[in-house]
Order: structure tokens, then sequence, then C-alpha cells
């Protein structure tokens, strides 16, 4: 991969308490990623694969270790600017979809990069064709098959044009089909963007199609 990482992540660590023990479920994570690159993250259920991707988008906060975008140590940042520059620089992708149901397809899309404005209509609508959402974009989400949800949640997250897509298990949801359908989509889109891409998933299969694999195994990183 071409240039420097964009995503620094060092020594991370972190524990929950679970009744009066601590348990330690990151124990010195180190992983980076680079501008572009597309990268599956996978180990067994429980092994700290939400934990970490939580920690990289800011919605939680580490024990110890650092984790920077470039010269930005998100790590450092106040409650304040670490949500402004989630919600300015990132992309966030779960398994339920978290699309606003009073919004329609095409609302729900721009909502982010409005409130980030950053909006760009031009790419907005090609988002929407790629995406295959034109027919769609005045339904709401309770009109929408699942595959068609997911597909406007990733076109939510790339509509700010991130430096970087997370996606937690996002086609998790969704038959075979639909999830290659959806995930080559997205990984298309991501290459156009030149986002950096870290997906969850359990499977083997889609984790292949990407350009790299790391395995989270005993709270590290293999
Ligand atoms: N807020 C929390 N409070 C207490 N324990 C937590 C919390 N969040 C996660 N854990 C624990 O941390 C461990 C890792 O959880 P995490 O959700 O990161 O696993 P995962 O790899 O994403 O699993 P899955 O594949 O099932 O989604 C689990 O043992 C979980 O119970
Ligand atoms: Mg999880």
């Amino acid at each position: 991969m071409p240039g420097a990482p964009m995503l620094r992540v060092t020594g991370l660590t972190k524990s929950f308490s679970s009744g009066p023990d601590r348990v330690s479920v990151l124990r010195g994570v180190d992983f980076s990623l680079c501008p572009g690159e597309r990268v599956a993250l996978t180990g067994e259920s429980g092994s700290g694969k939400s934990t970490l991707l939580h920690l990289i988008a800011g919605l939680d906060q580490p024990d110890s270790g650092d984790i920077r975008f470039g010269d930005e140590a998100v790590s450092a940042m106040s409650d304040a600017a670490r949500a402004a520059f989630r919600r300015d620089r990132l992309g966030l992708v779960f398994q339920q979809f978290n699309l606003i149901p009073s919004l329609s397809v095409a609302d729900n899309l721009a909502f982010q990069s409005r409130l980030a404005g950053r909006q760009d209509n031009a790419w907005h609508a090609e988002l929407i064709e790629r995406l295959g959402l034109g027919h769609l974009q005045k339904r709401y989400p309770e009109q929408l098959s699942g595959g068609q949800q997911q597909r406007v949640a990733i076109g939510r997250a790339l509509a700010v044009k991130p430096l970087l897509l997370l996606a937690d298990e996002p086609t998790g949801n969704l038959d075979e089909a639909t999830a290659d359908e959806v995930l080559a989509l997205a990984s298309d889109l991501v290459r156009r963007t030149g986002c950096g891409f870290l997906m969850v998933t359990h499977s083997d299969r889609l984790a292949a199609t990407l350009d790299r694999q790391v395995h989270l195994r005993a709270g590290l990183i293999h």
C-alpha cells in the first residue's frame, strides 16, 4: 500500500468490570491502516472486535494506548472534539441499520454530511445512483428491504467522504447474495473515495475479498 498509514493504533488496552472482576478485552493492540486499504477484522465472538471499533470511532475511551489519524490523536481529544471528528471525518456502519425512521432515503443519506457542513450534492447523486437507490429516494426506511436499508446506511456513511469507513458486521443481517452485492458496492465506493475501510466480519469468505485480514485473539491483533 502506498503512503504512510492514515490510522495508527498503538498499545491499546481496554478492560471492563464484570461483577467483582475486571476483564481485559484488549491487551495492547497495535494496528495501522493506509489510505485506500481495505482490511477485514475477524475473531471469535467476545474477542473484542466491536470494542476496538468503538475505540477507533471515539465512541468509548481506552484505558491506555494511542489512536492517531495522521497527526491527530483521537485519544487526547475532548469529548466534544472527538464527537465532531467522528461526525466530520468517519463513516460508521453497524449491523442494525440505524436509519432515522422519520426521514426519507435521500434525507437519511444526506443527514450526516449536512450536520458536518460537508454536503456535496453531486457526490450524493452519484452515491444514490451507484447504490441503486434512485427510485427509492422518497421512501422511508420501513418501506425498504434489509439490503436496501443497508445500502442507504453505507451511502450515509460515505456521503461525508470520510477518512475511514468503519463497519461492524455490516452484512450480518443479509442473505449471502445480498451481502456479497452490498459489500462489493461498498468496496467499490471505498476505492472511488480513497478512504480506508475496516470491516468486522465473521465470514472468512467476505474477509478474503478485502486487501488484508487481521485477527483479534487473546486481546491482541495477529
Ligand atoms: N460496555 C461493556 N461492559 C462490560 N463488558 C463489555 C462491554 N462491552 C463489551 N464487553 C465485553 O467485552 C468483550 C468483548 O466484547 P465485544 O463486543 O468487543 O466482542 P466482539 O468480538 O465484537 O463479539 P461479537 O463477534 O459477538 O460481536 C465481551 O466479553 C463483552 O462481554
Ligand atoms: Mg461485535
